[in-house]
């Protein structure tokens, strides 16, 4: 019986892995070594784009899906980032899976800087324009995995990105057409808000990679 049982979830295991192909292969310790190149921004504390200046958005924390979206919006130039692209041109679908294993794997996150503004507001204004639908009540557990997480990013990256969708400078059509809505005061109190909430880790304390 047991045995049957087992036999049963592995080919629902197979099932899985055949589906969700990228996800499945990822090795972390080749994401490790890819990531080499990435942590001098994404881990530094306090590490700023130059201009416009704004903290580089943590990525311990992030859905896996998401962060594999992302990359392969910079690679194929749709999201525009010169920097960005620079770092991503040259990687191939399977170190794109090793740095999606890898990332969700350990805490890679720098400490965040102290959130400047209005939180109450900004929930309330999260309720009123309707963000958990997608990103979630509390900011961490998105509709979809390949939605972001915003629960603890950090503030001046959030209201940077919520003004190039506005101005449709970052051009992804869902949130173009929301942001659209928003008043620079929205922004900024919607950035505190998310800023302000408890990351999203089920990894909390930094797991060393064996
Ligand atoms: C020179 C600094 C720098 C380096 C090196 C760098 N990044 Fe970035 N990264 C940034 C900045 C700045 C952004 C935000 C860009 C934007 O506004 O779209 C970003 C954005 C991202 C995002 C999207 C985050 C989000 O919340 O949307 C991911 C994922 C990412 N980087 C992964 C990587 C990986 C993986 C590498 C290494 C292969 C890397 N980055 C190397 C500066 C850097
Ligand atoms: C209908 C679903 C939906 C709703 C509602 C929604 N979002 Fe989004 N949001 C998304 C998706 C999908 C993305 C990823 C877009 C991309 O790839 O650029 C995203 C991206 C973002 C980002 C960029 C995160 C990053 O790491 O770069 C921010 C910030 C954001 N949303 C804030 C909000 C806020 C604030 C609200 C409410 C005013 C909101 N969203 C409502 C679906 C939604």
């Amino acid at each position: 019986m047991l045995i049957r049982i087992l036999a049963k979830l592995s080919v629902v295991g197979v099932c899985c892995l055949l589906l969700n192909p990228a996800m499945a292969a990822g090795d972390p310790q080749a994401g490790q070594f890819v990531f080499s190149t990435c942590a001098g921004c994404h881990s530094s504390p306090g590490k700023t784009h130059v201009y416009p200046t704004y903290h580089v958005p943590r990525l311990g924390g992030q859905t896996g899906e998401y962060i594999k979206v992302a990359l392969e919006a910079y690679r194929s130039g749709e999201r525009d980032h010169p920097t960005m692209l620079a770092n991503v041109a040259d990687l191939g679908d399977t170190q794109i899976a090793d740095l999606v294993a890898y990332l969700t794997q350990v805490d890679t996150r720098p400490q965040s800087p102290p959130v400047r503004g209005n939180v109450s507001a900004g929930r309330e204004t999260a309720q009123r324009t309707g963000c958990a639908g997608c990103h979630g009540v509390d900011g961490k557990t998105p509709l979809l995995p390949a939605y972001p997480v915003l629960a603890g990013q950090h503030e001046n990256y959030l209201a940077h990105t919520l003004h190039e969708y506005r101005d449709g400078s970052r051009r992804q059509a869902i949130m173009v057409g929301i942001a659209g809505g928003l008043s620079d005061r929205d922004i900024a109190d919607l950035a505190a808000y998310y800023a302000s909430l408890p990351p999203a880790l089920d990894y909390v304390r930094y797991r060393q990679p064996r």
